[in-house]
């Protein structure tokens, strides 16, 4: 399989809406979750205030997501690297 291309965080920062598509990092990787949003048992509003930057901070305050089978779960939606 095919390295993941590196992404920059100004093109992360970039996707932050449904229409461009909702980008978000966590650690060094890059996520395209416009596909989960509406899935986000913790609501699609929420997840919007980490678009287009990191979830860390909100996974560290919200720990319910310090989980094997979350941290999969994202795996699932990963498009590159920082
Ligand atoms: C719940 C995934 C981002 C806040 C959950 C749950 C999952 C999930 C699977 C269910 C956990 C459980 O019940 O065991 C994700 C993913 C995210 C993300 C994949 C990023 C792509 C965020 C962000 C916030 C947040 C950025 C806060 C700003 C919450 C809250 C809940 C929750 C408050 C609990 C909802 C409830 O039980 O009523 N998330 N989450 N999440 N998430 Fe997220």
């Amino acid at each position: 399989k095919a390295p993941l291309p590196e992404i920059h965080a100004e093109d992360v920062a970039a996707h932050n809406n449904k229409e461009r598509g909702v980008w978000v990092t966590y650690k060094d990787g890059v996520y395209d979750v416009t596909d989960f949003l509406e899935m986000h048992p913790g609501g699609a509003s929420r997840l919007m205030l980490a678009a287009g930057g990191a979830i860390d901070p909100f996974w560290a305050m919200y720990q319910q997501h310090n989980q094997e089978e979350i941290k999969s779960l994202l795996e699932g939606y990963r498009i590159g690297s920082l």
